[in-house]
């Protein structure tokens, strides 16, 4: 049943035009309102589906009560039909055009014209109501496409890190004197970079690249990883390989960060006396200069075959004898900034 909303201060015109609308309009019940106050309130509690609409009422007019039924979101959309008592002439339809008036019915009101009228409206307002529906139900699907948009990537990226973990436990069980140590390197990488600010995709790529920076130790044979003491000079050519052969390894994955350069370049020193390519400066990755730092700080700190733990303050030493001969100052002074006044410590 549609609802057309009647409001006029005669209730003599009201029941004429509720038994008009009987007769004529039988899939319309009528409300009714004797001012346009009155009207407005029903307007807003039962969204009729078209307001008719008499002009000449005493206080609130019938132009008045269109500006303020048009200003409201809640019944703007309601088509209103002016009934013009006075002469339906074009100063009264511009006025209440500007008003925001859908059409006219004047008065006293023929049957034809206001079945013909209000039809339109009605049909007017149905074909609104299919739009809004269609528009709803594309929100929601966009909504619900959105939805499973950021679920597939949130599994992607976790299958990224379980993929990655499972890399970094393979080369820790060859060399169970270096496990942990690339944890807590990524761990140390990620809090340089947040306290150099920078931006968020590039600390996801330096902790990734910090979780399998030794990779390539794979193809070192464990004699030389876990051997004590000096090793030859034809041991650490070898050794030097491995951030190659970690690039190589990586390869195949397509990163959205060039994360097998950083790989390439964690032993690269800004004044070009690392290895393997002796790269220097601004040929250096920044990812790689924060890497290349947190590597060097976990591992002097931390215990290796060849030597007892020395500690944070032994590390810390190294790094600031070097500070932009061979390491970048800036992770320099994150790192001392972390490990001295913010408290940062490796967790076990
Ligand atoms: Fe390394």
């Amino acid at each position: 049943m549609n609802r057309i909303l009647a409001i006029d201060d005669k209730a003599d015109n009201l029941v004429v035009l509720r038994a008009m609308m009987k007769m004529l309009l039988p899939e319309c019940v009528m409300l009714q309102a004797l001012s346009g106050e009155e009207g407005i309130r029903i307007a807003k509690e039962q969204r009729p589906d078209t307001i008719l609409l008499d002009v000449l009422m005493p206080g609130m007019d019938g132009y008045e009560t269109t500006r303020r039924l048009k200003a409201d979101p809640d019944t703007a959309p309601i088509p209103v039909i002016l009934l013009t008592a006075v002469e339906n002439n074009a100063a009264n339809r511009t006025a209440g055009l500007k008003a925001g008036a859908d059409a006219f019915l004047s008065k006293p009101i023929e049957e034809e014209e206001l079945v013909a009228q209000v039809r339109a409206m009605l049909r007017f307002r149905e074909s609104e109501n299919v739009l809004k529906n269609r528009m709803d139900g594309l929100e929601e699907l966009v909504a619900i496409r959105t939805r499973e948009l950021k679920e597939s990537a949130d599994r992607l990226a976790l299958t990224l890190d379980q993929a990655i973990s499972v890399l970094a436990n393979t080369v820790e069980t060859k060399d169970p004197y270096t496990a942990g140590h690339q944890v807590r390197c990524a761990a140390l990488a990620l809090a340089l970079g947040r306290e150099m600010r920078l931006a968020p995709p590039q600390l996801r790529g330096v902790h990734m690249a910090a979780r399998i920076h030794d990779i390539g130790k794979i193809k070192i044979p464990s004699e030389i990883l876990s051997k004590p003491g000096k090793i030859t000079p034809l041991e650490f050519s070898l050794i030097q390989e491995h951030p190659a052969v970690g690039e190589g390894i990586v390869a195949p994955i397509v990163f959205p960060w060039p994360v097998g350069r950083m790989i390439a370049q964690h032993h690269e020193r800004l004044d070009g006396a690392g290895y393997p390519q002796g790269l220097s400066g601004d040929e250096i990755l920044l990812e790689a200069k924060v890497i290349a730092v947190a590597d060097v700080v976990e591992a002097i700190s931390s215990y290796r075959p060849y030597r007892p733990a020395l500690g944070i303050e032994a590390a810390l030493g190294e790094i600031e004898a070097n500070i932009g001969t061979k390491y970048d100052p800036d992770a320099v002074r994150a790192c001392t900034s972390l490990f001295r006044e913010q408290r940062f410590w490796f967790d076990e």
